[in-house]
This record gives C-alpha cells, structure tokens and sequence, in this order.
C-alpha cells in the first residue's frame, strides 16, 4: 500500500469516483432502448443508481428488459413510443417528467440502419430508394431532433440537463458498408448536436454526441461476417475488432455524470481508433 493508499483508502476512493460520477437519483431517458448501445446505456445508467425511462417501439425486449432492470437498483419505466412521431415523443418525455418530478438526462439513441446490405450494387448513389432515404432520416435526424426538442423543453425551465446523441462515425467520414441515408442522417445530427450546443449552453444544457464505430447489435451486425469481411475491419480497425456493446458503457457514463461538467458541443468516437487511421492515411 502507498502513501497515497493511506491518505484516501478504499472508501475515500470509492467515495471520490462515486461523487465524480455520480447520477444516483438522477432521471435517464434512452430512447432505443429495447437493444444493443441502448440497452447496454440503460443497464449502466440502472447499475449506477439512475431513475431510468426506458423508449422503444418495440413493445416485447422493451417490457423484457423492464422487467430485468426492475430486479436491479435504481427505479425502472418504460414507455412506447416512435421517435419518427413528433407528438407522441413529447407526449412521452412530458409523462416521464411529470412522473420523476425532471429530466436530468436524455440519451437520443434509437436508429435504424436502412435498406438490408444485400450487395454493394444496392449502395450505389444511382440506386438510393427514396423511400428508404425518407424512413432512414425520419428516424435518425427527424425522430433524433423530436426527442432532443422534447427534453429541451423541459430541461430549460430548469437550467440544467444533458442530452447525448448517438451519432456515429458513418457521420465523420464515408464509410463503405452502410448506405447514402444513414451517412447523411449521421452526418446532419453531428451539426444539429453542435447547434443545440450553443442553443443551450446559456441554459446550463450541455449536448454531446457519441460516435460508435463497428458495435455487435442488431444493426452492426451481430454474427461474424465472411473471413474476408472481418480481414477488412481487422485492417480499418486499429483494435482489429468489432465492439461488445459493453463497451458504450463508460463513455454513457461520463456524459451522463459531473464528470463531464465542461464538456458541450463535442463528437466523441467510441471506434477502436477507426477515425485516428483513417486520418492518417
Ligand atoms: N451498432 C453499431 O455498429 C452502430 C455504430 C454507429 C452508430 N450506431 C447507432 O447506435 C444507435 C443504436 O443502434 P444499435 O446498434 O443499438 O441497434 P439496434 O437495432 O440493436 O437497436 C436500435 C433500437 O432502436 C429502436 N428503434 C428503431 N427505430 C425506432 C423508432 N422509430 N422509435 C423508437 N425506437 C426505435 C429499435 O426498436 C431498437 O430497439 C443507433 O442510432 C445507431 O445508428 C450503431
């Protein structure tokens, strides 16, 4: 044991950490929560003693993963919503608020990935369907801008809050296995995130972004692919894997948290150093 072991100690420690990251008590909403970053994001947020909002559309992993969390500490709801539906994301985050008496944190997290990657033909610029196009940036930009615009109302009274976007680093850069509308609705919700930023910055409101890079979920894909396709991530991903969705967990946290007091308007990769490489090459 050192000297500085006996000047802090075991408590005196656990005690620093907990009051560096504390969000006991506080009120969480994840939108997207029924699977992958968004579940893992709930999980931590329940673990760390939050008072958590579970949103989804999907009604079945979302009332599984109520029941789950309800076992563990910290108070658990969940509520059925799509994020694409302007009106019904308020009404959502209203109830919520009204119910915990606040919203300290709003994770703005649930996307989708667009038209299957059947073959590369599909992602062809001549090939975008508009339709797709409209689905992709009504959930990822439109459904992400109705729950940052939600929480926001209801934060500013306050003067204080957090909101944390799910980006991506398909938002920083091109990036050759997903399609034109999730690029673009990545890419847009990075500037809007940056904009709300500065909106909210007098109000105490701080809004960040999280840039996953390649995460085993439903839309990263959550079986291995060909040994030729994991040859490509191993050689686009210095860490020479894709992520656990574990791992989002740490960076929820600190955004979450007084550990982020001063941080506001930033993108923060979570990608295995994927843009660290790409900027180098
Ligand atoms: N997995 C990755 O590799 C990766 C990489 C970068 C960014 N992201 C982003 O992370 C976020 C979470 O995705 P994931 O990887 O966990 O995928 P996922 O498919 O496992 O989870 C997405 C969740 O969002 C919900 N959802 C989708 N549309 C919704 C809507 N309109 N209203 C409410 N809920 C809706 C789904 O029901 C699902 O529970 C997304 O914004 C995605 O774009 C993922």
């Amino acid at each position: 044991m050192t000297a500085h072991d006996d000047a802090t100690g075991t408590n005196g420690r656990e005690a620093y950490l907990g009051r560096v990251f504390d969000i006991r008590d506080r009120h969480v909403l994840v939108t997207g929560a029924a699977s992958g970053l968004g579940q893992a994001i709930a999980e931590a947020m329940v673990d760390a003693g939050a008072v958590v909002t579970l949103v989804d559309r999907d009604a079945d992993p979302l009332r599984e993963l109520a029941d789950r969390l309800a076992g563990r500490s910290g108070t658990v709801e969940h509520a059925l919503c799509d994020v694409a539906d302007a009106s019904a994301v308020r009404a959502t985050v209203e109830a919520a608020t009204a119910r915990f008496g606040g919203l300290d944190v709003a994770f703005v997290n649930a996307g989708i990935a667009g038209a299957p990657r059947t073959d590369d033909e599909s992602r062809r610029l001549e090939r975008v369907q508009l339709d797709d196009w409209e689905r992709v940036i009504g959930v990822n930009l439109t459904g992400a801008l109705n729950t940052m615009r939600a929480a926001a109302a209801v934060m500013r009274p306050r003067r204080s809050g957090r909101i944390v976007v799910t980006a991506s680093t398909a938002g920083l850069r091109a990036d050759p296995m997903v399609g034109y509308p999730y690029v673009a609705s990545k890419a847009a919700i990075v500037n809007v995130v940056r904009q709300a930023a500065l909106d909210l910055a007098p109000d105490q409101i701080r809004v960040n972004a999280i840039a996953p890079g390649p995460f085993r979920t439903n839309i990263g894909g959550k079986r291995p692919r060909s040994a030729e396709a994991e040859a490509t991530w191993a050689r686009t991903i210095p860490l020479g894997r894709m992520a656990d969705p574990e791992e989002i967990k740490g960076l929820a946290l600190l955004l979450a948290s007084p550990a982020s007091s001063f941080m506001t308007g930033a993108v923060f990769p979570v990608d295995g150093g994927a843009l660290a490489l790409s900027h180098t090459i």
